[in-house]
């Protein structure tokens, strides 16, 4: 079994990997119920996701998507349940290292002057191969790196806010309605760019709009009011989004 180190200064955090296991993130009966809320936000989500694979999440809003994948970034502490990364239970510290979460608008969140500092924001000692293959992977390498975030397209824009999480190498990218707000030419790029993604990382995808994303999906569920339900493209098709999933 070999043994990634993943490095945290001052804290070195050992991630098991043992190649030819086919699970990547597994979640055990995960619920999240801050004390302030009268009910669970998640309750006893059970999920299971292999190395390249994606899984879609498709719930309306307020269902809890976002809460899950800030779960899952290590962001927010769930308050029952397990995760594991293959067999290796994950405390938020090592969700923070092995995920890699893009925010819904991601673009809203860039705050450097050029695509150079954005990508190297928190990360000074990424060295420029490390920067030219990530904007590759996105489809960005004929850009300057001079360029300013702002000056780029909406879908460039959303192209470079997942270099920003690809560029540290997570395991896992989570997105939070990677399509919203973009045109139809834009989400089909967007759409080809997870499809090639896939093939490097596991994803998870939350939306409350599956259109596109369904035909690039391996593992689909419902999320309702905090409860995951796996699914099928079959099951929810011919009916209407909003009937699959209230
Ligand atoms: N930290 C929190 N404390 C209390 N309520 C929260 C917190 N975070 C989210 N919520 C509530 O949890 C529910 C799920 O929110 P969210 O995860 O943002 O849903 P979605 O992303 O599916 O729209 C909402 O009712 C929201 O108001
Ligand atoms: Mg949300």
């Amino acid at each position: 079994m070999a043994i990634i180190n993943l490095i945290n200064p001052g804290n070195a955090i050992e991630i098991l990997m043992n190649p030819g296991n086919e699970i990547g993130i597994t979640l055990k009966n995960l619920s999240y119920h801050p004390a302030a809320t009268p009910e669970a936000i998640l309750t006893s989500v059970n999920l299971e996701l292999a190395p390249q694979q994606l899984g879609l999440i498709i719930g309306p809003s307020g269902s809890g998507k976002t809460t899950l994948l800030e779960i899952l970034a290590g962001l927010a502490e769930k308050t029952a349940g397990e995760i594991y990364w293959r067999e290796q239970s994950l405390t938020p510290e090592h969700l923070q290292q092995l995920g890699g979460l893009v925010f819904q608008f991601p673009e809203r969140h860039f705050c450097c002057s050029t695509i150079l500092e954005e990508l190297r924001l928190g990360h000074p000692e990424l060295g420029r191969e490390r920067v030219d293959e990530t904007l590759r992977e996105v489809g960005l390498a004929h850009l300057s790196l001079d360029t300013p975030p702002q000056a780029l397209s909406g879908g460039q824009q959303r192209r470079l806010a997942l270099a920003v999480q690809l560029i540290r190498q997570p395991q896992l990218l989570l997105l939070d309605e990677p399509t919203a707000g973009l045109d139809w030419s834009m989400r089909r790029q967007l759409v080809n760019l997870l499809a090639k993604l896939k093939s490097h990382w596991s994803l998870l995808v939350v939306t409350h709009d599956p259109r596109d994303l369904w035909e690039i999906g391996d593992r689909f569920w419902t999320l309702n009011r905090g409860h995951l339900q796996p699914t099928t493209p079959e099951q929810l098709h011919g009916k209407s989004l909003t009937s699959a999933i209230s």
